[in-house]
């Protein structure tokens, strides 16, 4: 028998491109792969790469650069490590990869992972591999489920694909372009997909997509569901005792996926809900097709649902056009709004979209002083509505041993990480913990007694869970 083959993919950008990750780890088991963390043993090293901002794709260049050493180290060895990019930067410059850095082998688009143990046997043959075009087929449909053993391996949550690509063209952004147009996959293959997650251990499904909440796959009968009714399908089945989605776009906001936030207890009430700016005149220029307004009676509809409802967001500083004014209407949004957490970006001039043609540009100076203030708002509101569950008992659904001997680690409704000395056995259920303490972003507690009656959400799930 041949010795297994190593991989090593190193994953960069959003949780579409984590997912993929484990997608390609499945596809490649069935070539005799198995994954490793080492680069500089593997057969082949992928970069998962990501193109949202112009740092993220630099950053495939230099690694590409600590790559080609790596390779020439092991051709002296008489060892073959192949190299190939993928994910979104693969998807944008194709060719051009191969060109600047020739030490690459394959070339693959987000949309043709389940070809790839053709190209490496095309590249084997051949000496490169390309494919970044979008097929037309059901792009979904190819790649192999994971085997039980794999899913164990990676533990108590985990991402499932349930729409891909956006047709939203916001004018800074590169993914209309290196996702596609947008696509949902039908209800019962979602279903399947979670029902095996379910069997083999997993108890926190997040279901992803660029737009998840466009999502609208057909349902078994024959209709196109939209993600509240995806949502209610999957919170019965048994095992699943949270759910989650990201990320989603202020515009498709259905009635159903409010109302599954009112009706299903296991959908965590913490919701990404990206604004990018607070003001009208930058978020007309951004194509975002929603006023601050509309997102304020976004927030308000998820409110009057579910008032323990708490939410995080995304925001671009530094939009060409940007003025003082409009910035402060961003700032006045937030604090009116109060997130949980936020991502907050400099803007980033993407080649090929709309934004990178504008003209009056926001000094570098001037951005990393709004990027700074807007941080600083964001961080205040963080951390007072982490210091808000000190001295209370909230639901943590326990994941993994933590880093000191006797820790067990697990996250709240919220994703806070909750530290407790416990046994082990605790991983996989949902049981209250009386917070003490907060270590920087780290919750700090104790298991609680049972509530004499259990209200809330996750525990009611919890039997199912243990
Ligand atoms: N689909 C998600 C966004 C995915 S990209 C949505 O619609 O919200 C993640 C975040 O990166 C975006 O929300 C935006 O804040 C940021 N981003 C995207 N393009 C950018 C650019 N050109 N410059 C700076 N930040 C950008
Ligand atoms: Fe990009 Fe806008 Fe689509 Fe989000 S909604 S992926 S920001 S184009
Ligand atoms: Fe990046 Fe592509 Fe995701 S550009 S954010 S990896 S969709």
């Amino acid at each position: 028998m041949t010795p297994p083959r190593k991989l090593h993919i190193k994953s960069y950008g959003c949780q579409m491109n984590v997912y993929d990750a484990q997608r390609m780890v499945d596809t490649l088991a069935g070539e005799g792969f198995v994954e490793t963390a080492n680069a500089d043993e593997a057969d082949l090293v992928i970069l998962n790469t990501c193109h949202i901002r112009e740092k993220a794709s630099e950053k495939v260049y230099s690694e590409l650069g600590r790559l080609r050493v790596m390779k020439d180290d092991a051709v002296r060895q008489g060892r073959e490590m192949k190299i190939a990019v993928a994910g979104c930067v693969a998807q944008a410059e194709g060719e051009e990869i191969i060109r600047r850095a020739p030490t690459v082998d394959v070339v693959v688009g987000p949309q043709s992972y389940h070809h790839l143990p053709q190209l490496l046997k095309q590249a084997k043959a051949e000496g490169r591999a390309l494919e970044t075009e979008f097929p037309v087929e059901d792009k979904f449909g190819f790649l192999p489920p994971p085997k039980p053993d794999a899913i164990r391996s990676r533990g108590i949550s985990a991402f499932v694909t349930v729409q891909e690509g956006c047709d939203k063209f916001c004018t800074f952004c590169v993914v209309p372009y290196t996702r596609g147009a947008e696509v949902s996959r039908p209800v019962t293959r979602i279903i399947d997909d979670v029902a095996r997650l379910a069997d083999n251990g997993v108890r926190e499904i997040t279901l992803i997509g660029q737009n998840v909440n466009a999502y609208h796959g057909e349902g078994p009968d024959g209709r196109s569901w939209p993600l509240g009714k995806l949502l209610e399908r999957l919170a019965a089945i048994p095992g699943v005792a949270r759910l989650r989605y990201s990320t989603s776009h202020p515009r498709d906001v259905e009635d159903s996926l409010i109302e599954a936030h009112r009706d299903l207890p296991a959908l965590m009430p913490f919701v990404h809900l990206p604004v990018q700016s607070g003001s009208d005149r930058i978020l007309a220029a951004m194509n975002r097709k929603h006023t601050a307004d509309d997102y304020r009676r976004v927030i308000d509809r998820f409110r009057a649902a579910r008032q323990d409802i708490a939410f995080s967001s995304d925001f671009i500083v530094g939009f060409p056009g940007e003025s003082r004014e409009d910035f402060s209407a961003t700032l006045a949004l937030v604090t009116q709004i109060g997130y949980a957490a936020a991502y907050s970006f400099k803007y980033s001039p993407r080649p090929g979209t709309p934004a990178a043609d504008m003209r009056e540009i926001v000094p570098a100076a001037e951005m990393d002083e709004r990027l700074e203030r807007l941080q600083n708002l964001i961080d205040i509101q963080q951390s007072a509505f982490n210091k808000a569950v000190i001295g209370t008992t909230v639901d943590v659904l326990f994941e993994r041993a933590g880093r000191n001997p006797g820790q067990i680690v697990g996250r709240t409704a919220y994703l806070q990480p909750a530290h407790v000395m416990a046994s082990p056995d605790i991983i996989g259920k949902v049981l209250p913990v009386r917070i003490d303490s907060l270590e920087r972003y780290s919750l700090l507690g104790e298991l609680a007694a049972r509530h004499a009656q259990p209200q809330a959400s996750a525990l009611s799930q919890t039997a199912i869970g243990a």
